[in-house]
């Protein structure tokens, strides 16, 4: 009885309460907050939670983080960093009393500066980098006087910095880098004492000195001026910023000399750089004098005199560069060996004296770039024992003697170039330096044989020994490299040159040898019959491959013979098990007779042959038959194929079950009525658009990108290939044979590719030497897929006269003037070129020969994507390709 009573009384109470405190008090944080994500719009849901009717406490909203101040819960941050938010700011933010941080940091905010924050009376930190914010900085700054952290980079914030910043002087962090801000900056730093960041950086309209009350911020720790027009002189009060530990005032205007004791005064200095200015007179004095500093910057200016030996004094350098300088005398050898050092640059400048063997003891050294110097040296033995070394350039010296047998011993080295000196001797066997993609010694007085070890160096790309004395035959090894640049002009060698080494490389890269023979070349060679027997090894590579591909298809047909005998002989004997994951109403009876001969319309693979079956549902489906190594169990095998049969991707084929015996196993695939577009490009109408070729290049990618990241277990495909890509009706692309490694076991599926890979084009090259599969080995298959659609040919062709594979052939034409236009498909309409230009780019990354430098498959995608969406208009420097991403 009683509980019946109080209940009314009780709701009465409390909505008389509610109804109080509505009227008299203040709105609620979560009200203030509601209002406040009433102006934003959120077009990613990203605040769903933000809400009146969720039972989250607006504490526990996307984004909040509430403190106990005086024993009441009250939000004190707001972090909505890259949520995709755009709308309006609304000052109503200003009315949660307890503010301090606020970060609306990465979002599309198109606004002026909000100054209706200055009402925010407790905001400390006010991020707002990288928004859409426009407009000039208005002198009513000064009313943001609690700010310690102000954070306007990356907007499009322009006009002067105005004089009313100098009551800010609580900041400690002001970031205005990367903004269109110009003029003169003013003089507000002797206000803004507490300032332990300042960033100016990144404002190319900026005209102006560098103020010279910077000098009075004494707890200023890091100064980034850098690649924002300053002009002028370095001022001498810099010497005042005694906290000061970086440095950048790289990329602008600047002249005259550095301060006489700034390097002596900056005693916390752990990076210090100037480069690209205009500043002379000699390397700064005592800059070593705080052992601290790691990075040093000049080069790109004009600076002269030589580097003191005191630079041994920088035992935590990691970076020296003072390239592109006047500096001359003797380069410090102790430089050589600093115990930290990865980074050398010495490059143009007029440098005298010698590489020390005691560079073995810089265990950390990874570059090395000293050409166009006076270096009188020997190349030291102590080199080759850097493991850490990944390049090492030093053309346009006076380096003599032979090179070391270990010079190229680094297990890293990519990079070698010492064209232009003179080297004497043979070029030693350089078999270890698996990692080589370039290889200069061109202009020297190297003698001897181009060894045959060359041929052994699985990612050798560029190859110039052009200018020399070398004498002998051009070794047939090298016809396994895929060499973008092979240049033996100028020297002594004689005999028939390899077909594969000349095809699509200019004639000049031979000339100067008067004893070479060969078709394009002044003589044929002597014992040459007329023309069929001059592509050699060309032609013995292709009955290779033929005799691979017969001996695999009997050796296919031959176990298919004698299962179907077999199977003949005992067809009840009930050996055989069979798994659908799809409702199929077939018996394996069914599938098995209806495996003869004639359906045999998919083709053979490597892993055998596919047949088109139809179902007595006329359905069709496509099975393929793999011989059963009997690595796993019944019940293994059946877990590894439902692994495959889960993945749902609207690009990967279907597997709708598997039957299997001792012997062999059948997949069952769905059918796929346009083929594989392998066979596609193959035919001699291939005509598709490129609208239609960008789309299964998409498609492609994103089937892949699924099977690395998205899938559970995350899976390779492993033999990635235009013959495995299958077009549906629309030519939507789905992938077929992917993870039978999974299901033959991995020793039986490398020895079948082995099989075949030695020939295969689509294998990344690190295939060679490593054990290991890896996705970027199914990136570079990819990448080989997209050269197929760009330039409209087969991978790997049948005729053995075109038999140069795609990626040689891509690679040589490209590094030829104008010759990127000549390898895409003429059949497309140059409306496209632009796109396909790109699409070739994306290409060469993805088929780099470093596997580091390729690309994942979900950033492909993106790339792709955004082909797709937008109308191309950027240029492709083809010219600058070869630096940047293969090497
Ligand atoms: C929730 O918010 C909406 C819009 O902000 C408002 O119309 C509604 O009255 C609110 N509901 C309550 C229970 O406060
Ligand atoms: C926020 O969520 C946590 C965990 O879900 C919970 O323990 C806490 O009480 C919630 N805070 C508030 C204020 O509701
Ligand atoms: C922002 O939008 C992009 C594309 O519009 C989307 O990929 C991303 O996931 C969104 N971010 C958030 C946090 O919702
Ligand atoms: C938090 O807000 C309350 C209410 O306005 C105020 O009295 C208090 O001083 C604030 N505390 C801090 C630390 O700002
Ligand atoms: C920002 O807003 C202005 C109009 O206020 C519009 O003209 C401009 O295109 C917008 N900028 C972007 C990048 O959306
Ligand atoms: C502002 O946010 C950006 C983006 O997250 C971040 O990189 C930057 O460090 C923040 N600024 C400050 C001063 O913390
Ligand atoms: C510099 O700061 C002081 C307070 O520290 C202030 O009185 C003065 O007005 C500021 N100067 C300028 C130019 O804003
Ligand atoms: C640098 O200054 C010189 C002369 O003062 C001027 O001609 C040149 O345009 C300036 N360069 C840049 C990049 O501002
Ligand atoms: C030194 O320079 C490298 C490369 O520019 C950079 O990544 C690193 O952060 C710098 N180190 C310091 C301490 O500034």
């Amino acid at each position: 009885m009683a509980t019946t009573c109080t209940y009314p009384l009780l709701l009465s109470l409390i909505s008389t309460f509610f109804i109080l405190t509505s009227s008299s008090s203040p709105p609620s944080e979560a009200d203030i907050l509601l209002t406040f994500k009433a102006s934003i719009r959120d077009s990613s849901n990203s605040l769903s939670t933000w809400s009146n009717t969720s039972e989250i406490h607006h504490c526990n909203w996307t984004g909040i983080t509430c403190t106990t101040i005086s024993s009441v819960l009250s939000v004190t941050s707001l972090n909505l960093q890259s949520f995709n938010l755009s709308g309006e700011i609304s000052s109503s933010v200003c009315e949660l009393p307890n503010l301090s941080l606020l970060n609306l940091a990465d979002n599309f905010f198109n606004q002026t500066i909000p100054l209706h924050f200055s009402q925010c009376t407790s905001l400390e930190t006010l991020n707002l980098s990288n928004n859409l914010i426009w407009g000039p900085i208005p002198s009513q700054i000064s009313q943001f006087g609690s700010l310690r952290v102000l954070d306007l980079s990356k907007n499009h914030v322009e006009g002067n910095i105005p004089q009313s910043f100098a009551s800010l002087n609580k900041l400690q962090v002001l970031n205005l880098g990367s903004n269109l801000i110009s003029g003169n900056v003013p003089s507000i730093f002797g206000n803004l004492s507490e300032l332990v960041v300042l960033d100016v950086s990144q404002n190319s309209y900026l005209m102006s000195e560098i103020p010279t009350d910077v000098g009075k911020l004494v707890k200023l720790e890091k100064l980034f001026l850098q690649s924002s027009s300053f002009h002028g002189e370095i001022p001498d009060s810099l010497v005042g910023m005694q906290s000061l530990t970086v440095l950048d005032l790289s990329q602008n205007n600047l002249t005259g000399r550095v301060p006489q004791t700034l390097g002596t005064s900056l005693k916390n200095l752990v990076s210090f750089d100037v480069s690209a200015n205009r500043l002379s007179g000699l390397f700064p004095n005592g800059i070593c004098s705080g052992k601290g500093l790691i990075n040093l910057s000049l080069h790109t200016n004009v600076f002269n005199g030589s580097v003191p030996s005191s630079i041994s004094e920088c035992l935590n350098l990691e970076r020296f560069e003072v390239q592109n300088n006047l500096f001359s005398g003797d380069f410090p050898v102790e430089l050589w060996s600093l115990p930290k050092i990865k980074l050398l640059r010495a490059e143009n400048n007029g440098f005298s004296g010698e590489i020390p063997d005691s560079v073995s003891k810089a265990g950390q050294l990874e570059q090395v770039q000293i050409d166009n110097n006076s270096f009188t040296s020997k190349i030291p033995q102590g080199l080759g024992l850097v493991k850490s070394l990944y390049r090492f350039s030093a053309s346009l010296n006076g380096l003599y003697g032979e090179l070391p047998p270990n010079f190229c011993d680094s297990p890293v080295l990519s990079i070698v170039n010492l064209s232009h000196n003179s080297l004497s001797g043979q070029i030693p066997e350089l078999r270890k330096c698996k990692k080589l993609v370039s290889l200069s010694l061109a202009d020297n007085k190297l003698s001897g044989n181009i060894g045959s070890s060359l041929g052994e160096l699985p990612v050798l790309t560029y190859l110039d020994l052009s200018d020399n004395m070398l004498n002998g035959e051009i070794p047939q090894e090298l016809q396994n490299l895929k060499l973008a640049l092979f240049n033996v002009s100028f020297n002594q060698l004689s005999g028939r040159v390899p077909y594969s080494l000349i095809s699509g490389l200019p004639a000049s890269f031979l000339q100067g040898n008067p004893e070479l023979c060969g078709p394009g070349l002044l003589h044929s060679c002597s014992d040459d019959p007329p023309r069929h027997r001059s592509s050699d090894l060309t032609t013995l590579t292709c009955a290779l491959i033929s005799i691979a591909f017969a001996v695999g298809t009997l050796t296919i047909a031959g176990a298919f013979i004698a299962y179907r005998r077999y199977y003949k002989q005992r067809p009840q004997t009930g050996l055989w098990r069979s798994v659908f994951f799809y409702p199929l109403r077939v018996t394996e009876h069914d599938l098995i007779m209806g495996m003869d001969e004639k359906s045999s319309g998919g083709g053979v693979g490597v892993f055998g042959r596919v047949h088109i079956v139809s179902l007595p549902s006329s359905e069709l489906v496509a099975v393929k038959k793999l011989v059963n190594f009997r690595v796993h169990s019944s019940k293994a095998l059946k877990a590894e194929i439902k692994t495959l049969a889960k993945i749902r991707h609207k690009n990967i084929v279907k597997v709708l079950g598997y039957c299997h015996s001792d012997d062999a196993i059948f997949l069952i695939y769905e059918f796929l009525q346009r083929g594989s577009l392998g066979d596609l490009i193959g035919r001699p109408d291939f005509d598709l658009q490129w609208s239609v070729r960008l789309r299964i290049a998409i498609g492609v990618a994103q089937g892949l990108a699924y099977l690395h990241k998205d899938y559970v277990p995350h899976l390779l495909h492993r033999n990635v290939k235009s013959k495995n890509i299958l077009l549906d009706a629309d030519f939507e692309p789905k992938l077929t044979d992917f993870g039978l490694n999974k299901i033959l076991g991995d020793a039986a599926f490398q020895s079948t590719m082995a099989s075949e890979s030695a020939f295969s084009c689509y294998n990344a090259p690190e295939n060679k030497y490593s054990k290991k599969a890896t996705e970027q080995m199914d990136v570079y298959s990819f990448g080989v897929v997209i050269m197929e659609l760009v330039t409209g040919r087969q991978a790997e062709q049948a005729l053995p006269s075109e038999s140069l594979d795609i990626v040689k052939w891509v690679r040589r034409k490209v590094n030829i003037t104008n010759g990127a236009v000549q390898v895409l498909d003429p059949k497309i309409t140059s409306s496209s070129q632009q796109e396909m230009l790109v699409a070739l780019e994306i290409a060469l990354h993805c088929t780099s020969v470093m596997p580091e430098k390729r690309p994942s498959m979900s950033e492909v995608v993106k790339s792709l994507q955004s082909l797709d969406s937008m109308t191309y208009t950027a240029v492709v420097d083809f010219s600058a390709f070869e630096e940047h991403s293969v090497v």
